[in-house]
This record gives structure tokens, C-alpha cells and sequence, in this order.
């Protein structure tokens, strides 16, 4: 048996000013995609895209905060999480599932991966 990994791209905007509208730098803000919720922030070195829900609690990390290094702060107990990797920098060892963007000529996308056995 084998398996392939596969990645379905979703629009999340229609363009890059579309989403510094919506997502001005240094704030953050919780998208519905394909039944997931994702909490997209905008940093000094662009967009990242983390799972909504705080793997500590499960509190919206679309109601948190980003810092300038990089890192999502959850609301609730302030644990932080690293936006490129999602892995904790504070708190407890839990770590958050990123996903990749991808800028294209007709807007910014979400990869969902999957794994396809055949
Ligand atoms: S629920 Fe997010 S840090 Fe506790």
C-alpha cells in the first residue's frame, strides 16, 4: 500500500490589498475555510495562516494577538505559539497546525494536505 500527500489550495482573498485590508499588519482574524477554522495574522514578515483553536484549551486564537517575533498569543492563558512552525514558545509543550499560503496572481490561497493512500 502506498500514499501520496496531497495539497487542495482554497481562496482565503482576492488580492494582497484585499488582505491588508482585512487583516492590517500586526492584527490578527479567524476565517471559516472548507469547514475549518484558521486564524490568519499579519506580521512584519507578511501573512500566516495557524489552526483557530488554542491546542492548550481550545480558546480562538483569532481573539489573540500577534507579536513582532513571530509568535500568536492565545487569549485565555497567554501561552504563545510560533507562526511558522506552531510550536509552543511559552506555556506548555503543545503545538498548533500552520498552513502554507501561496500568493498567486488572482488572490492568496490556503494548502490543505491530505494524505491519499492507493
Ligand atoms: S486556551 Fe489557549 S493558552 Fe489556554
Amino acid at each position: 500500500m502506498f500514499f501520496q500527500k496531497k495539497t487542495t489550495w482554497h481562496k482565503l482573498f482576492e488580492s494582497v490589498t484585499d488582505a491588508n485590508m482585512q487583516v492590517p499588519e500586526g492584527r490578527v482574524f479567524t476565517i471559516l475555510v472548507n469547514n475549518k477554522k484558521i486564524c490568519v495574522a499579519h506580521t512584519p514578515e507578511g501573512f500566516f495562516a495557524i489552526q483557530d483553536k488554542c491546542p492548550h484549551n481550545g480558546a480562538s486564537l483569532g481573539n489573540g494577538f500577534c507579536t513582532a517575533q513571530g509568535s500568536i498569543v492565545c487569549p485565555v492563558h497567554r501561552y504563545s505559539f510560533d507562526l511558522k512552525t506552531g510550536r509552543a514558545t511559552s506555556g506548555g509543550g503543545d503545538a498548533a497546525r500552520t498552513y502554507p499560503l501561496e500568493t498567486r496572481d488572482d488572490g492568496i490561497y490556503i494548502g490543505f494536505e491530505k494524505t491519499v493512500w492507493f
